[in-house]
């Protein structure tokens, strides 16, 4: 007798769809009078900065989702990787179709890839190749789903308790944390230190802005990023060789990928391993810190979440405290548009009234975030519910380049937030240090939260 209720909830699902989008666009137009009626920087300036902002994406793409749910455009918004328009995608149906059609949206990294590495790709920036499969068999090999367990967890725990308990009753989270723990487990987990904290998280910092979101492709951060990973290939080169001249093996990634070189496995030349490590230190030490505290701070804007958080931390209850932490960034996902360059003249969502013809070369961007609040799929999207199954969430990909990191992730945030979320009385320090502070990078810098000791 299900089939009976199909028909309501199909209805009542497309009508939420119309109240969500016209609920949308009636707060955007109050938006844009608020910014009319500022003061300070320019009605430009202060449209965008509201715009910007996480609830405001989010009614965007309630509107879009309603009334152009793929939107194809002339313009071209990105220069920093070639093409020729711009569509962005916001249905789930149609993310999760763009981000699985490998053969036609394909990943635009490769140029970048390659000046990073002086000249060859790494796996982010190739298509589904032999090379690929290779690549990524390789560096699976060494960094093991095994190892979440039982090395992960207790390096980032064992760190992010030794942090929070030198933190007097207040800390700065990305700079007295989150930075310090993604840092150390490159020391202690891949074996890569660098050549001190500071510089391995400026340069891997660097590289990640450089890559995904220098999207209009700024001389001065092109010429800092060219410098960083000039001066990380030389450390790495110098370190592999220095590892290979230590007696006795070690059990870490770079440890293991010398193994496998020594065991003559195709793909893992010093160069090999030099760029494969840098590919996945890029990917480790910004996103994990930045992820942290975005989910963070959502919680702190929720009382009622913030208190079901901290009281799963104090409890010990993982999953729970998990559970929350990874629903707060749903509403604020480190990467809300995962973009792809079209392959050739096709259609996204063919045969369905929203299908739109994508000319060759067009960059579609597909909304994650946008995917992870549609009604149409979703149940309750706009409540903050700890029970959703997993794969709602698009928080990091999907498909075939779905985050490499996707098993540390589940477990490094909440481990290195949990210290701190079981103290009595955390709340925001008060002014605006206790906002998230970006300082002019697409990066929290700083979050200065008090705690009662
Ligand atoms: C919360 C932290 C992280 C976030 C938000 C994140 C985000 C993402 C996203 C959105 C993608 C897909 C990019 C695309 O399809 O264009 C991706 C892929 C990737 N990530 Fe992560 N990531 C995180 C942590 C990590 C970690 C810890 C590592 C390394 C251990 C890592 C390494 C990679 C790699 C190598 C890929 C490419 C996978 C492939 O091409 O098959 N990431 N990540």
């Amino acid at each position: 007798m299900g089939w009976l209720l199909n028909l309501p909830v199909s209805l009542w699902r497309r009508l939420l769809l119309i109240g969500q989008g016209l609920g949308a666009l009636a707060m955007l137009i109050g938006t844009g009078l608020k910014a009319l009626s500022g003061s300070g920087a320019t009605f430009a300036d202060r449209l965008k900065a509201e715009l910007s902002s996480p609830v405001s994406q989010r009614r965007a793409f309630a509107l879009l989702r309603l009334v152009q749910p793929n939107l194809v455009l002339r313009t071209r918004f990105i220069t920093s990787y070639p093409n020729t328009g711009t569509a962005v995608t916001s249905r789930r149906a149609d993310v999760l179709e763009v981000l699985s059609r490998d053969e036609d949206f394909g990943v635009v990294y490769g140029p970048r890839m390659e000046t990073i590495t002086g000249g060859e790709n790494f796996f982010l920036g190739m298509a589904n190749t032999a090379r690929y499969t290779r690549d990524v068999s390789n560096m699976r090999l060494a960094v093991r789903r095994d190892d979440v367990a039982s090395l992960v967890k207790p390096m980032v725990a064992g760190s992010a308790a030794e942090l929070v308990a030198a933190a007097p009753g207040r800390i700065d989270v990305p700079q007295a944390l989150t930075l310090p723990t993604a840092a150390r487990l490159l020391e202690t987990y891949f074996g890569t230190p660098g050549p001190s904290q500071a510089e391995i998280a400026d340069w891997t910092t660097t590289l990640f802005w450089y890559l995904f979101i220098d999207l209009k492709a700024d001389p001065a951060l092109d010429a800092r990023a060219e410098a960083s990973a000039a001066a990380f290939r030389d450390w790495l080169d110098a370190w592999i060789v220095a590892r290979k001249g230590e007696s006795g093996a070690k059990d870490d990634i770079i440890g293991r990928c010398l193994a496998m070189q020594a065991g003559g496995l195709p793909g893992m030349s010093d160069r090999d391993i030099r760029n494969n490590l840098i590919g996945l230190m890029i990917g480790e030490l910004p996103t994990t810190s930045a992820a942290a505290n975005l989910a963070l701070d959502e919680l702190l804007d929720r009382p009622e979440a913030l208190a079901g958080a901290c009281a799963a931390a104090r409890a010990d209850d993982d999953d729970r405290l998990a559970a929350y932490l990874f629903e707060a960034l749903r509403f604020r996902p480190l990467n809300p548009l995962i973009y792809r360059r079209a392959l050739r003249d096709t259609a996204i969502a063919a045969g369905r009234l929203r299908a739109r013809r994508i000319p060759e070369g067009t960059m579609v961007m597909a909304s994650n975030l946008s995917a992870m609040f549609d009604p149409l799929e979703i149940p309750h999207p706009t409540d903050f519910s700890i029970d959703r199954p997993w794969e709602v969430y698009v928080l990091w990909g999907y498909g075939l380049h779905a985050c490499f990191g996707a098993y540390l992730n589940r477990v490094t945030i909440p481990t290195m937030l949990k210290p701190l979320l079981a103290r009595p009385g955390l709340r925001r320090a008060a002014g605006p240090e206790g906002r998230l502070d970006l300082a002019g990078t697409p990066f929290p810098v700083h979050l200065h939260l008090e705690f009662d000791r």
